[in-house]
């Protein structure tokens, strides 16, 4: 059991964390540009079945790793991950699908603004 006051600092930092992260993330203050919109209503139609698409989230298939974790990958740039989805054929198992590729950069676009420098994968 945590004690009380250290799960209030905990939840502290947690919200210190988002704060953080929806300003870099976003870029404009807080808002996602008209690209990184798009293809955040993609990823909610197309990926969110399977995959956590936003910060902090856990996928709905434990297999699929979340937005995040793919995205923090190092050396990972938009470019690279837009050639990376543009070649889905090569995705395995339940990933076997074409990505509508007018939408990949849109895609990539919102899928890095999930980069963080603080990012830690949980174990
Ligand atoms: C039916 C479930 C499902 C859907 C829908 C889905 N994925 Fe995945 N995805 C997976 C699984 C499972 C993996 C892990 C595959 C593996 O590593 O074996 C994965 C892996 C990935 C990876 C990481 C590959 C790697 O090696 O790091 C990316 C990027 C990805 N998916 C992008 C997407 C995008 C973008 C969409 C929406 C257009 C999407 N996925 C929709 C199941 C899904």
């Amino acid at each position: 059991m945590l004690k009380p006051v250290t799960l209030i600092a905990a939840l502290a930092l947690t919200g210190l964390a988002l704060n953080a992260c929806a300003s870099t993330g976003a870029g404009h203050g807080g808002k996602l540009a008209a690209s990184q919109q798009r293809g955040k209503a993609f990823a909610e139609a197309h990926c969110a079945a399977c995959h956590a698409i936003t910060p902090n989230g856990t996928s709905p298939n434990p297999e699929s790793p979340p937005f995040e974790a793919v995205v923090n990958t190092s050396g990972l740039t938009a470019d690279t991950l837009a050639r990376f989805l543009r070649d889905s054929h090569n995705f395995p198992g339940a990933m076997a699908f074409e990505i509508d590729r007018a939408k990949i950069d849109d895609l990539a676009a919102y899928m890095v603004t999930l980069k963080r420098a603080d990012y830690h994968p949980e174990i």
